[in-house]
């Protein structure tokens, strides 16, 4: 029988896709699920052909550097990959491997849930009841700002953002967007493009960030530009934190320039800017975007098919690298 091969993951996976890949590969996995340190990553790529890696793994060029040679590709368990530098995978022919499509839906929905969450007071009243802090209905209780017939103003229509605005719809909401390409017209839907993203921000009634972190789009949601929403604007971010300028976006919710924000990802994340604890006024969730169950199993089995590809022989399904 064939030798299966060596494979290292970084972190847990859900069962079902341990399981699989306990089958079909020889796999050091992470049952404590505890962050490994890059020289543990080294130690334990030693004669290994593959890596499994999360965006909690830092795949920096000094890591890649230091890989042994054994290891002939890296399949990371996410649709992001701006913790693996690309080039120097590229410089090393180390094909890499992402997880698009699968989490499209479960990311727009939770996005969707933001905009509710944040423009409705979720959070606030929701802690007003399970504190015994409701005292009577009131005509002038705890209002949020209108979610239906609103703006909204996708930044980075791919394809989360297209499915964020198809879920927009469905509130008669008029999507505008910014992109770096325009949507062929049919893939539009009646979204209005504004070529220059400065443009579309004051448009947005509800401004929701869809774009992957990258050295042109960090902090790019700073204190000028948020000066360009309308007054009372919501703030989603369910990308990555390094597009929000946080102080900037903290004073503008201190302020009341902003109505509120809702937020799933952040700049140093988990160790979030710890002034958006003593907020009322933003919906934070932990980077749940695609944590459901039928998801996180479709981003291993992603990444399993991925490295099935690559060790059968086959072109990667979904190669970034
Ligand atoms: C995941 C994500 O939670 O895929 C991504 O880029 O940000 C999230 O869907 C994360 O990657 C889990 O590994």
């Amino acid at each position: 029988m064939a030798m299966k091969p060596k494979l290292l993951v970084t972190r847990r996976l859900p069962p079902a896709v341990t399981e699989r890949l306990q089958g079909d590969y020889d796999a050091i996995v992470n049952p404590d699920d505890h962050i490994m340190t890059p020289d543990e990553i080294v130690a334990k790529a030693q004669g290994h052909d593959a890596l499994l890696v999360t965006p909690a793994d830092k795949i920096n060029a000094a890591l890649i550097e230091r890989l042994p040679a054994t290891v002939k590709m890296i399949a990371t368990f996410s649709v992001g990959y701006e913790h693996i530098d690309l080039e120097a995978c590229k410089q090393r022919k180390l094909p890499v491997s992402n997880t698009p499509d699968v989490l499209t839906a479960a990311t727009a929905d939770i996005t969707l849930l933001l905009m509710l969450g944040a423009a409705r007071r979720a959070y606030e009243g929701e802690r007003a009841v399970r504190e015994a802090n409701w005292k009577s209905w009131s005509t002038t209780y705890m209002l949020g700002v209108h979610v239906t017939g609103k703006r909204l103003g996708i930044f980075g229509m791919g394809r989360i953002g297209q499915a964020v605005a198809k879920r927009a719809r469905a509130f008669d909401m008029a999507v505008h967007y910014s992109n770096r390409r325009r949507l062929p017209h049919d893939l539009e839907e009646g979204a209005i493009f504004h070529k220059d993203p400065e443009d579309l921000l004051a448009h947005s009634d509800f401004f929701s960030i869809n774009a992957p972190a990258s050295a042109e789009t960090q902090r790019w949601l700073n204190a000028e530009r948020i000066a360009k929403l309308p007054n009372g604007a919501v703030v989603i971010n369910t990308a990555r934190g390094a597009l929000v300028d946080d102080a900037a976006l903290i004073a503008a919710l201190k302020s009341g320039k902003l109505f509120a924000a809702g937020l799933d990802v952040y700049e140093g994340e988990p160790n979030l800017n710890p002034a958006y604890r003593e907020l009322t006024n933003v919906f934070l969730l932990p980077h749940l975007g695609s944590a459901t169950v039928e998801t996180r199993n479709a981003m291993g089995f992603k990444a399993l098919d991925n490295l099935d590809a690559f060790f059968a022989g086959q072109p990667l399904l979904d190669r970034v690298a």
